[in-house]
């Protein structure tokens, strides 16, 4: 799987900034993993969040910024002109908002992919 050494690198990341109130250990091994659920983010945004397409990508952004917009879209009031984000950010918890937020927000917009010339 491409991402399977991205996993690897971002669960340390994770528990690293998991912050005060929350122990290592219990990022480490979350009960869900991030990566897949940012996968089915990349359908549309691309991947890793790098769209080619109309679609804004979500990559590089301040995780601050993108966990507020997700927030956003999962509230009773979204954004006027929200299409799909609305439905898609309902079944999200707070803690799996964050971790979006903080795992596209690390991901460089520009960045090569490394993975690519794996086979
Ligand atoms: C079905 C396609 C689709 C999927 C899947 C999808 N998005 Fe979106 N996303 C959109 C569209 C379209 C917009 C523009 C707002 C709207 O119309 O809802 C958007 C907007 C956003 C924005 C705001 C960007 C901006 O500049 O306004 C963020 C952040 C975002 N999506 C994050 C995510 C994350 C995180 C996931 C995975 C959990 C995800 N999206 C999955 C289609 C999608």
């Amino acid at each position: 799987m491409r991402t399977a050494t991205r996993v690897i690198g971002y669960g340390a990341l994770l528990s690293a900034l998991a912050g005060p109130g929350l122990a290592p250990a219990m990022a480490e091994q979350s009960v869900f993993d991030v990566t897949v659920l940012a996968a089915a983010c990349a359908n549309c945004h691309g991947t890793d969040g790098r769209s080619p397409g109309s679609i804004p990508s979500i990559a590089g952004r301040p995780e601050t910024i993108l966990n507020t917009q997700l927030q956003a879209f999962k509230s009773e009031t979204p954004p006027p002109g929200t299409t799909v984000m609305d439905r898609l950010t309902k079944g999200l918890s707070d803690e799996q908002i964050d971790a979006l937020a903080r795992h596209f927000s690390q991901i460089a917009l520009s960045q090569p992919r490394q993975e690519a010339s794996k086979p």
